[in-house]
């Protein structure tokens, strides 16, 4: 059975930024978010990508904005940010979704330094200018990382992308700490095998079948299976949970079938 979501007013009144919404589980959360009542700008660096999903859902009625940026530019990011808190009036929740992927077969210096940028850096790019909107609201992070940062996963190559996910992990739990004073939330989700445009279109039919075999619940995730916990992280029914990571990976790090 797959999660179904219904909609209602958890997040009314939220200012909230998404990244990646361009698709996968960043569309998801956003069309969840807003819904819920949260007023969002999301991004994507896919041109238009974030702009045309936006429009759909601001067809319905709903507040929200897509734009297209590169996260991995820190310019590109801050300006973003600033742009997002100067038109809701600040920010209460910062979701950071967007990840790049790459294949790791192959590795090589520049190749590191790319997933490195584009996984762990780019949380920084844009959380470091939210962070003194987030101080005077109290606001909420939303960071997603991977079961990969918590599991060494052998067969396909993961080194670069497993360390920059561990990276994430701990950097959460670090903004946890720091942002406590202020009122700040920090949490990390680690998904599992999700569907996605990247994965549906990056894995053949035996590297889908070793991940699934992962899985206690064998079918793959869904942007709504990780958008349901996001909800609960970005509302206030999580009020006393920060510094944790979260996994919603099918059962996989609970165990073996
Ligand atoms: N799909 C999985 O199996 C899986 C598993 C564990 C963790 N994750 C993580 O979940 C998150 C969402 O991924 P998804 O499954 O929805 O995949 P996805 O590739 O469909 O979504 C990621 C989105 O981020 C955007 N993006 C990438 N780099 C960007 C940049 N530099 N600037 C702006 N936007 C950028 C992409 O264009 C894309 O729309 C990522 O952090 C990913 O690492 C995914």
């Amino acid at each position: 059975m797959e999660t179904t979501l219904s909609a209602g007013n958890r997040l009314v009144g939220k200012r909230v930024l998404i990244t990646g919404t361009g698709g996968g589980q960043g569309a998801a959360a956003q069309e969840l978010f807003a819904q819920e009542g949260a007023r969002v700008v999301g991004c994507d660096v896919v041109p238009g990508a974030a702009e045309s999903a936006a429009r759909k859902l601001a067809e319905q009625g709903h507040d929200v904005h897509g734009h297209t940026v590169d996260l991995a530019d820190p310019d590109e990011a801050r300006a973003w940010v600033d742009a997002a808190a100067a038109s809701l009036g600040g920010i209460d929740v910062l979701y950071n979704n967007a990840a790049g992927f790459a294949p790791f077969a192959d590795f090589t210096v520049d190749l590191w330094r790319h997933v490195m940028r584009v996984e762990l850096d780019i949380v920084f790019h844009t959380t470091h200018p939210a962070w003194p909107h987030l101080r005077r609201s109290g606001g909420a992070i939303i960071n997603t990382a991977s079961v990969s940062g918590l599991r060494g996963i052998g067969a396909i190559g993961q080194a670069a992308h497993s360390a920059a996910k561990g990276g994430v992990i701990a950097l959460t739990r670090t903004l946890a700490a720091e942002g406590a004073p202020d009122g700040i939330r920090a949490n990390a989700i680690s998904p599992g095998f999700v569907s996605s445009p990247a994965t549906d279109t990056a894995m053949d039919d035996d590297a889908r079948q070793y991940m699934l075999n992962m899985h206690l619940i064998q079918r793959p995730g869904t942007g709504p299976d990780i958008a349901a916990l996001a909800l609960y992280l970005a509302s206030d029914e999580s009020s006393w949970v920060t510094g944790q990571n979260i996994s919603v990976d099918g059962g996989w790090t609970a165990g073996y079938r």
